[in-house]
């Protein structure tokens, strides 16, 4: 894929830093800068254009400036006349057309990004829905043909490198914003309403989303994961999502599988395979294939999870889980079946 050609590699590297730590204390993987498909590559492009010439508008007018306050005062009556007329010219000049010249040619340059980045891209598209929760994301990938081939998953989308994909987007409480940063610009999740945005991949990565609309206490921890795979292992991902978990291979497993199910987890989780198909949290069949726990919060480890499973409360405080009261062998058991939803 072609790369946006940045004017000074410095440049581009020490704000890139910059924008890095003001979006949030992230790595790479979080960059509007540093693309990785043709949508995120159009706004980069319209990012560096205003940056250039507002860059060239600020060091003329300093100049100007610093010449007006250094050259001093004129007393000849002549010099005055003629230093008016000029000043007249000057500021219709440098006030009035220059001016309206640039911020038209950025006004069409911005409108042909901004439809650019929201038409149709050409291909076939894979179809993601998701939908917004205070405050996680619920990811379901339909199958138009066969409704039983669909799948659910949560706070993490895996994509097929060089496929366009359609993310229709819904919200079940209140507006949040779809960002992935790398790939492309913001868009909301309004309640009642459903909106759409595109994504493309154009190489293999994984780059971190983020909630960008303030929807509560926890919108910070409101992010998610995007994948992007080589096609055939998008699809062997896929394929192996739209199974119903598997029967515990040990029996300290199968018994984390009794606690699961004889607590307060099934009225809000489901497990494909299971009795459990509470629908108000996230889908837990393949939980132990994501990368991260309560969107994005935690990396997926079994001490993170036995954390969270403890005292959701202390980690994420105002989210709806429950603190769970276990004993220390039913945690184990428990956590051991859940590293088992592959
Ligand atoms: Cu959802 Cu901020």
């Amino acid at each position: 894929m072609r790369r946006i050609s940045a004017p000074f590699g410095f440049v581009r590297d020490a704000l890139g830093a910059a924008s890095c730590m003001l979006l949030s204390s992230c790595s790479g993987i979080q960059h509007a800068l540093d693309v990785r498909g043709p949508q995120a590559e159009r706004i980069a492009e319209l990012w560096w254009v205003l940056f250039a010439i507002c860059t060239v508008v600020l060091v003329v007018v300093v100049v100007l400036a610093v010449w007006a306050t250094f050259r001093g005062r004129r007393t000849d009556e002549t010099e005055i006349a003629l230093s008016t007329r000029q000043s007249t010219k000057l500021v219709l000049a440098g006030g009035v057309i220059i001016p309206t010249i640039v911020l038209i040619g950025l006004l069409v340059h911005s409108v042909a990004v901004g439809n650019a980045i929201t038409s149709e891209p050409a291909g076939d598209a894979l179809v993601v829905d998701v939908v917004g929760h205070q405050w996680w994301w619920e990811v379901n990938y339909p199958d138009r043909e066969n409704v039983s081939r669909g799948f659910r998953t949560a706070n993490e989308l895996r994509i097929p490198v060089g496929r366009p994909v359609r993310v229709q987007l819904a919200s079940r409480d209140v507006i949040h914003s779809f960002w992935v940063p790398n790939l492309h610009g913001k868009t909301d999740l309004i309640p009642g309403q459903s909106t759409a945005t595109w994504l493309q991949a154009d190489e293999p990565g994984t780059f971190r989303g983020q909630c960008a609309e303030f929807c509560g206490l926890q919108h910070a921890h409101m992010a998610f994961m995007v994948v992007a795979e080589p096609p055939e292992r998008f699809e062997a991902w896929a394929e192996q999502q739209r199974r119903q978990a598997e029967e515990p291979a040990s029996s300290e497993a199968a018994r984390g599988r009794d606690v699961f199910l004889s607590n307060a987890c099934v009225l809000c989780h489901t497990v494909r395979g299971t009795i459990a198909l509470g629908s108000v949290a996230p889908d837990l069949t393949h939980v132990a294939s994501r990368l991260t726990l309560a969107a994005g919060t935690l990396p997926n480890t079994r001490g993170h999870l036995a954390g969270w499973i403890l005292n959701p409360q202390d980690i994420k405080p105002g989210n709806r889980m429950p603190p769970t009261n276990l004993e220390p062998a039913d945690l184990h058991a428990l956590l051991s079946f859940l590293e088992s939803l592959k």
